[in-house]
């Protein structure tokens, strides 16, 4: 079982957007998969379809959630918290996130084990998953620390911005401390799979000289290594994330990964590729 985090402390790079389609189609490709959303947003535990936007009432999560994995030391497996996610086919397990994770996160530092308690956990279900894939938040967090030392490898999506370069000085130096951090523990370092170009512009002119331009500092500057795969702008990536339908009158979020709403676009080809690229540089397929 390998563990990939997908991370950047900027917010709005396209993480949860490359977690979600990215596990979809490593799925698709015959692995099982896990999905873990340590970001209190949720958006992830959204786009998988677990939680209807007005659903307060049956805000079962609340009580059951990546919080519950983090704070117990006995309970609360991941075998116990994940459930089956119908936004694939075919289906995969996710580990929801919950808004309280914001509100928990000092008490939960002072525990000494919060941050080795999800490698923990994950040893656990080790034979029944081949990838994790864990979605972070946009921060220099708890949350993003103890998501950074329970991954083998790291994918760091970036729109390629002059905000999201800059931060990028601040994920190196994240990286550093997680290290460190993981030397304690005689754990290997993180591997960076790359720097993952997303949600770029589909304009030819800027594709030419531009995009190649801004890949090349990449390297240079920050000394950073470029996923082949590059993710464009598509509308189709926004629109499967938000699909819902209307059932006697209420609507229903419904969710697909865009591998299932429109097979046959470009935005699923990027993601096809992408997962081929990824399984590889793992070691999990030629
Ligand atoms: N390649 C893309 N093409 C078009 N829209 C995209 C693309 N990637 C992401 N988006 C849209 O951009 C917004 C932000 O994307 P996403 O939620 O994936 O970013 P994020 O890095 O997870 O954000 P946050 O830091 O808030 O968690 C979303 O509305 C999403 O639908
Ligand atoms: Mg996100």
């Amino acid at each position: 079982m390998k563990v990939i985090a997908v991370y950047h402390n900027k917010g709005g790079v396209g993480k949860t957007t490359t977690v979600v389609n990215l596990a979809a189609a490593i799925r698709k490709r015959g692995k099982r998969v896990l999905i873990v959303d340590l970001d209190s947003q949720a958006n992830t535990t959204f786009a998988t379809g677990l939680i209807q936007f007005d659903d307060e009432v049956f805000d079962d999560i609340k009580d059951s959630n990546i919080l519950h994995v983090l704070q117990s030391e006995e309970f609360y497996t991941i075998e116990e918290i994940a459930r089956q996610s119908q936004f694939n086919n075919p289906e995969l397990d996710v580990v929801p996130s919950h808004i309280d994770l914001m509100q928990y996160e000092n008490e939960l530092n002072q525990l000494d084990y919060s941050r080795l308690i999800l490698i923990d956990k994950l040893e656990d279900v080790k034979d029944n998953y081949d990838v994790v894939l864990i979605d972070t938040p946009p921060s220099l967090n708890l949350y993003a620390r103890i998501a950074l030392i329970a991954a083998d490898y790291l994918i760091i999506p970036s729109d390629l911005k002059p905000f999201a370069n800059q931060g990028l000085v601040n994920v190196k130096e994240f990286i550093k401390k997680i290290d460190g951090f993981r030397r304690q523990i005689r754990k290997e370092s993180l591997e960076i799979l790359g720097v993952l170009a997303c949600k770029i512009s589909t304009n030819s002119r800027f594709i030419q000289s531009t995009l190649k331009k801004r890949l090349e500092s990449l390297q240079n500057r920050y000394g950073l290594k470029v996923m082949e795969t590059v993710i464009y702008d598509r509308d189709d990536l926004a629109k499967c994330a938000e699909k819902s339908r209307e059932i006697d009158g209420i609507e229903r979020v419904e969710p697909q990964s865009i591998l299932d709403f429109k097979p046959d676009s470009m935005a699923a080809r990027e993601f096809e590729l992408l997962a081929i690229e990824v399984l590889r540089k793992i070691g999990m397929e030629e």
